[in-house]
């Protein structure tokens, strides 16, 4: 089997079009949608994410803001940015590039963002509220894997989803998300006994390790579905997943390649956050 390549490149820019349609509705009415996105230090892949979040805002016809600070801010410094922006009317989302430098609590951050602006859903309300299956805010990187899943139309009422990596940004929620889709969920960690004997039972399998090519073609069950999160560095400057592609994409039925796949889905599913967001605050206004 040859798996079909799931293109994320191309469903974003359908929902990227979308949101700039529902961004020109706002501006008639009155309200230009604004994302402030406030990174801290120097990371070179932190300051690609930025970049691409800011050009994918002025491209759909959103407003952004771009906040740095330096690596050596004191963290009083970013808390009172967050809460300028949590007072700012021309800013509906606000989104703090993670991760922060070591002397940072990026739990207390997170915290001081409004859950309203809060476009990550990394808030311990949107958290909260994810868990009890009332979301406000779905985090951007499984709710974009949720849409894949959607458009590809993969059953996962019954299926079985196993996730490995268990991070507040990607696992946890993304098994929130299937959980609430109808799937039976595995959620993997680094402590997981035979990691294989998990994967192999998946219907689904959704990889976010920041372990490149860790997955490999005997790891997965015949016609699995694999979404690849990771976005590694080689030493040749390319960019590669947490999934050995050659040998997954002879036993997958379909599978997310990288570039292109997970990657701008994410940013796709800020916009529609941050749309979203300054939507519920103009329907508050009327
Ligand atoms: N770092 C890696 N992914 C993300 C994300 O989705 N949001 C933020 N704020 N930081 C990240």
């Amino acid at each position: 089997m040859t798996a079909r390549i799931i293109d994320g490149k191309a469903l974003s820019a359908t929902i990227k079009a979308e949101v700039a349609k529902r961004v020109e509705q706002l501006k008639e009415a009155g309200t230009t949608p604004g994302l402030a996105v406030v990174l801290v230090g120097e990371d070179a892949a932190s300051q690609v994410y930025v970049r691409n979040k800011i050009a994918a805002c002025e491209k759909a016809g959103l407003h952004s803001r771009n906040i740095h600070l330096a690596i050596d801010a004191p963290e009083e410094q970013l808390l009172d940015v967050v809460r300028d922006l949590n007072r700012d009317d021309t800013i509906h989302g606000i989104l703090v590039q993670l991760p922060l430098p070591a002397h940072m609590n990026a739990a207390r951050v997170i915290e001081t963002i409004s859950a309203q602006k809060d476009v990550d859903g990394f808030h311990v309300s949107n958290a909260g509220r994810l868990m009890t299956g009332r979301p406000l805010f779905r985090p951007c990187t499984p709710y974009g894997i949720m849409k894949m899943l959607e458009s590809e139309k993969v059953v996962l009422r019954g299926a079985e989803a196993v996730i490995v990596g268990a991070s507040n940004i990607v696992g946890k929620p993304m098994a929130l998300l299937l959980l609430a889709a109808g799937a039976t969920i595995t959620l993997c960690n680094t402590k997981t006994r035979d990691l294989a004997a998990q994967t192999r039972r998946a219907d689904v399998l959704v990889v976010a390790t920041g372990k490149p090519g860790m997955i490999t073609g005997d790891m997965i069950k015949p016609g699995a579905v694999i979404i690849d999160v990771g976005i590694n560095r080689r030493a040749d400057g390319k960019l590669t997943g947490d999934v050995d592609f050659e040998s997954a994409s002879q036993v997958a039925s379909a599978i997310t390649p990288v570039p292109g796949g997970v990657g701008p889905m994410t940013i796709a599913m800020l916009l529609v956050n941050t749309v979203e967001a300054a939507e519920r605050n103009a329907a508050t206004l009327v």
